[in-house]
């Protein structure tokens, strides 16, 4: 955590000298402006894991659950996908109109694109194909990494534009060190619909037998 606010301060203090060092020319003055600059090819929007024949059927199997995530590095992949596997969930892959190159994601280098888009809290990146009918799940677990402590903003834009309808919302989140903290609230009150529960962080190498708990314990709750 000491690390991600170490980083945070000198991007601050970077950006404060910008403007006295001369170098702001090749800083995009907005999200925008950096898309147009960048080109990339159009992912597939949806993904369907096989469920896993070897995992014991869950008392969720069967449910109407769907998992959807964002994921631009492959952490947040993992999770959702042994999660999917546990409960038999469908999923939905939220996918960037662009996609994140390593470059974007480069946080220790304010001018990248994912650090950008995270300074602007109404920038909304586009989402790639249709959003998905929520209307007829139970459970949707929520998932994404962790970006300046918040979800990334292209999680704001699905939460924005998909009716949650009274479905339970289980977030989940994965970092390099930072908890879950606020972002799922402040995705709830963008949402305005679903019964938000409480989210959990989870590296992404978490064993089966942890995510079961977990799964076995939110929806016991729910
Ligand atoms: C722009 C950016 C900001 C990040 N900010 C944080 C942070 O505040 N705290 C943290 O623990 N990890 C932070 N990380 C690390 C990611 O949360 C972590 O690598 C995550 O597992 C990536 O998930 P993904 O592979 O599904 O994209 C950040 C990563 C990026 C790209």
């Amino acid at each position: 955590m000491r690390k991600y606010l170490k980083l945070a301060a000198l991007a601050a203090a970077a950006l404060m000298l910008l403007p006295l060092c001369g170098c702001k020319r090749d800083i995009p003055a907005s999200p925008e402006e950096l898309y147009s600059r960048t080109s990339g090819p159009t992912a597939e929007p949806h993904v369907m894991f096989t469920p896993d024949p070897n995992v014991t059927p869950d008392p969720v199997k069967g449910s109407n659950t769907m998992v959807v995530f964002f994921s631009a590095s492959g952490n947040t992949r993992l999770v959702a996908q042994k999660i999917a596997q546990i409960t038999g969930a469908d999923v939905y892959e939220i996918v960037p109109v662009v996609p994140y190159s390593e470059g974007d994601l480069d946080y220790s280098n304010p001018e990248t694109r994912a650090t950008i888009e995270q300074r602007d809290p109404n920038f909304r990146p586009e989402i790639a194909g249709s959003l998905p009918d929520l209307a007829a799940y139970e459970r949707v677990f929520l998932g994404y990494p962790i970006w300046w402590s918040e979800a990334p903003r292209i999680l704001n834009t699905f939460v924005e534009n998909v009716d949650f309808g009274s479905a339970a919302v289980i977030p989940f989140c994965t970092s390099g060190m930072s908890d879950i903290g606020t972002s799922a609230d402040r995705l709830e009150e963008l949402a305005g619909s679903g019964v938000w529960y409480e989210g959990k962080r989870f590296t992404s190498g978490v064993s089966r037998d942890e995510l079961r708990a977990w799964i076995t314990s939110v929806c016991e709750n729910k």
